[in-house]
């Protein structure tokens, strides 16, 4: 195993897209793509994906778990992302009607979506049922009396209501270690039907009985821990509670929804997909679920956080004696809006000199109007940094792109996939212009 890197180190491989080399100028490629002139081309903020390592995380989610796992779309998406997700397999959770959207817009066939939310608004739920969507989570009683209405032969706005396949979300009541913004499974949740209440048990009593009306199929119940979750433990605990739904009536599917963390700095170790999914099952076959039910998973984070990294342009450097100094680049909260909400810390390096050591201490911030907008607190540069190099903050594929705003009305940036020494535009820069396409003049 290669010893962890010192914080004066260079920034940890592990940390990097798989793809990721260094060449004979010491740049930093990605998917055999030089970091440092995709930036001078495309200009900064940029978000670069190593596509082989998208592909290679579906491959191993898909083996891990098998058919029916699905990539969790929140922590990225875009046409590009769900097309590849789908041909490399993986099915797609989307947990809103404009998830719901851009899967179908990008080709994804309904039936191999799943569709999630606490709050599915009567529209969301009918888009799903006409997209002949694969799966709904169902969050809700008003949720259980939605699909009444909605799968009513007689009554429902829809021609001829399709029979949904419904799984049903339970909060198993197992805490897990993470940001409490990020924790789901506690009964105390926005979330899910509570399994100490006996909100569950009653949930799954209604849509039995819908079930034994023709109007939908009980496939299976689920639950979601928690998000960038390191320790195995809390998933077995909820397979303990889901099982006592599944084993007594038979039901076909158990799902323990996304939440396996990844390293983002220095010294975090995450187990493995295929470590996730061997404990997941040896719980469920400890906890009596039978060999033919389908146990699986909807991972986000871990299949597109480490592929992704943040390329920025440094404009000013300002030392405050005593202190510290503060490294200012063209993004910010509005790119990566983690660390305000979460405290999340990342790695800061130069993809001109990627092995150079880090000697000197600065606090990454952006160019927003606040205090809060840091994007790393505690970074690490090679010495000779100076205002115009590149700086990348690894470890941004997840929860990134996909919460970023036009906060001070900045443009959002561009994505761009790499492979095979080319990079192709997914998502292209806003535009100035792009900033009053909604405003009514
Ligand atoms: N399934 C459900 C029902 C979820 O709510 C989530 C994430 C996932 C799967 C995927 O979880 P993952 O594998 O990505 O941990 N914005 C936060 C994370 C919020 C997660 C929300 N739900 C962050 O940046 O850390």
């Amino acid at each position: 195993m290669t010893p962890e890197p010192g914080p004066t180190d260079p920034v940890g491989r592990r940390l990097l897209p798989e793809t990721a080399a260094v060449d004979a100028r010491g740049h930093l490629t990605v998917g055999g793509v030089d970091i440092v002139e995709l930036a001078q081309e495309r200009g900064t903020p940029l978000f670069v994906y190593d596509e082989e390592h998208l592909r290679s995380r579906c491959r191993e989610a898909l083996s891990a778990w098998g058919d029916g796992v699905a990539y969790a779309t929140k922590a990225f998406l875009c046409l590009a992302m769900a097309r590849l997700a789908h041909e490399e397999g993986l099915c797609l959770d989307v947990s809103t009607g404009g998830e719901l959207h851009v899967a179908l817009a990008a080709g994804v066939p309904g039936h191999r979506l799943v569709l999630h939310g606490n709050n599915k608004s009567t529209l969301e739920l009918a888009a799903a049922l006409q997209a002949g969507v694969g799966r709904i989570v169902v969050d809700s009683f008003d949720e259980v009396d939605r699909l009444e209405r909605l799968t009513d032969p007689d009554g429902s706005p829809l021609d001829g209501p399709p029979r949904p396949r419904v799984l049903v979300r339970v909060t198993p009541g197992v805490e897990v270690h993470t940001h409490e913004f990020v924790r789901t499974g506690q009964l105390d949740s926005k979330f899910g039907f509570g399994v100490a209440s006996g909100d569950a048990a009653e949930a799954i009593a209604r849509l039995r009985a819908l079930e034994r009306a023709g109007r939908i199929e009980l496939a299976g119940v689920h639950a979601h821990l928690g998000s960038q979750v390191f320790a195995l433990a809390p998933f077995a605990e909820a397979v303990d509670v889901l099982a006592t739904f599944v084993a007594p009536l038979g039901l076909p599917e158990l799902v323990v929804g996304g939440g396996l963390g990844v390293p983002y700095v220095a010294g975090e170790q995450a187990p493995s997909m295929a470590e996730w999914a061997s404990s997941v099952r040896e719980a469920c076959s400890a906890a009596g679920v039978a060999a033919s039910v389908r146990v699986t998973a909807e991972p986000g984070r871990s299949i597109v956080a480490t592929a992704g990294l943040t390329l920025y342009t440094v404009g000013t450097v300002k030392e405050v004696p005593g202190f510290r100094t503060y490294v200012a680049v063209d993004g910010g909260m509005s790119d990566n809006p983690r660390p305000v909400l979460y405290g999340s810390g990342y790695e800061t390096f130069l993809p001109r000199a990627v092995g150079a050591g880090r000697p000197r201490a600065i606090r990454l911030v952006g160019k927003h109007c606040e205090t809060g907008d840091v994007v790393v607190s505690e970074g690490r540069v090679p010495a000779d940094l100076v205002v115009g190099d590149v700086v990348a903050t690894p470890v941004t594929g997840a929860y990134g792109y996909s919460m970023a705003s036009n906060y001070n009305k900045v443009p959002r940036p561009e994505v761009v996939f790499v492979a095979g020494g080319r990079a192709r535009t997914v998502v292209r820069r806003e535009t100035l212009d792009d900033l009053v396409r909604l405003d009514v003049p």
